[in-house]
């Protein structure tokens, strides 16, 4: 955790508001593998990381609510009642659905002052948006006693991302930033949305991060209809979602389906089944078998249910290229964003560069580099 971040926004917190705050980290996320199979009640295999956001939260004795994005030095004053999405759809939607989805299950919350800061840039596909969404329910549970579990509050974090923000997104996000463990990596079943927690150490290995700096437009709606692409099909095979169903069922609906959906869902039943191999492969420390599923876990997101772009394909073109990486993948939902590697502790320096000038040819933009380590959850910082 950045303590710099934390004593940013506790200083601008007090300056704005001449009060003393709650202080709440909530991490980003990186997933290992598993990608589009949430919604679809599949596995996935995220962590929470040391990057994220921190926010500074207390009652506000005036009768409305202030949300302070410090980073954008954008205030916003609001009222608890009648609260709606914002047209614009700024990062408000956030703070406004989760204050929502709260009232929604019938909890009463009185005004409060929030200000907030991060070190991960949105569009990375590291989540920053289910971290500042548990940043605001895990702030507000604690100021107001509401007594909500944490189950309880990635589900109204998710819901604010449904019906403020507009995105169908899956649990996985809110789930791995709020239940991280220092370390670790959650094989998470999205289904029970319970997870078994793996040590990560791959030894003289790691995982690193690079950024393409890039979100491309019209991802929200792609996303959405990627996952009522999903529905449609688990409809026709009478399951409940993809999860239940195997490649030799979908063949018997080959006629029923447009090539590109048959793809879609082909892609979802091989990726649910590859992030069960995953966990083997980890439980087995056998990184060539990991390494090699993330490749064909990108290839699968590139190619079949096509969410990738000619960024993250450079990127991870690159890395097959060099025997030190042992592979590498796009991460998260897609169109731009970061990929994540698997690559020899030795080597990665010497691969950063080298990508990052090729990056610079090719696009005539600059690439970024992350090392992260894995980190627990949503937490009060004292
Ligand atoms: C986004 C969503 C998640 C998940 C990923 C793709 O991050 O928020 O729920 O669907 O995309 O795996």
């Amino acid at each position: 955790m950045n303590t710099l971040l934390i004593k940013q926004v506790k200083e601008a917190f007090l300056t704005t508001f001449k009060a003393d705050p709650i202080l709440i980290f909530s991490p980003g996320r990186i997933n290992i593998i598993g990608e589009h199979t949430d919604y679809n009640e599949g596995f996935v295999f995220p962590a929470a990381v040391n990057k994220g956001i921190a926010a500074a939260i207390q009652k506000s004795d005036t009768n409305e609510c202030v949300a302070y994005a410090i980073d954008k030095e954008s205030k916003i004053t609001f009222d608890l009642e009648n609260l709606k999405p914002s047209k614009e759809g700024n990062w408000e939607n956030y703070v406004f659905g989760v204050v929502a989805e709260i009232q929604n299950k019938n909890k009463v919350i009185g005004n409060f002052n929030i200000a907030f800061k991060g070190d991960i840039p949105g569009g990375a596909g590291m989540s920053s948006s289910a971290a500042l969404e548990n940043s605001v329910v895990f702030g507000l549970n604690e100021l107001f006693n509401l007594g909500l579990t944490k189950h309880e509050m990635i589900l109204i974090s998710q819901k604010a991302e449904h019906n403020y923000v507009g995105v169908k997104c899956g649990i996985m996000d809110q789930y791995a930033s709020m239940f991280g463990i220092k370390d670790h990596a959650l094989h998470l079943d999205c289904r029970t949305t319970t997870s078994k927690p793996y040590k990560i150490d791959f030894k003289d290995h790691q995982l690193m991060l690079i950024n393409t700096n890039v979100k491309h437009s019209l991802s929200d709606s792609a996303y959405n209809d990627r996952r009522s692409a999903c529905e449609n099909i688990s409809e026709l095979l009478e399951v409940k979602s993809l999860r239940d169903a195997t490649e030799a069922d979908l063949e018997k609906i080959l006629d029923q389906v447009t090539p590109t959906n048959f793809q879609k869902a082909l892609y979802v039943i091989q990726e649910i089944a590859r992030t069960r191999k995953a966990a083997k492969a980890i439980e087995n420390n056998d990184l060539e078998l990991l390494g090699h599923l993330m490749y064909q876990s990108h290839d699968g997101l590139s190619n079949q249910y096509k969410v990738s772009c000619e960024e993250l394909d450079f990127l991870v073109s690159q890395a097959k290229k060099n025997n030190y990486v042992l592979g590498a993948r796009m991460m998260g939902g897609g169109f731009g964003g970061c990929t994540i590697n698997l690559i020899s502790k030795n080597e990665a320096k010497n691969f950063a560069e080298a990508t990052s000038k090729a990056f610079k040819n090719t696009f005539d933009n600059e690439c970024s580099v992350y090392f992260v380590a894995l980190s627990q959850g949503t937490h009060i910082v004292n």
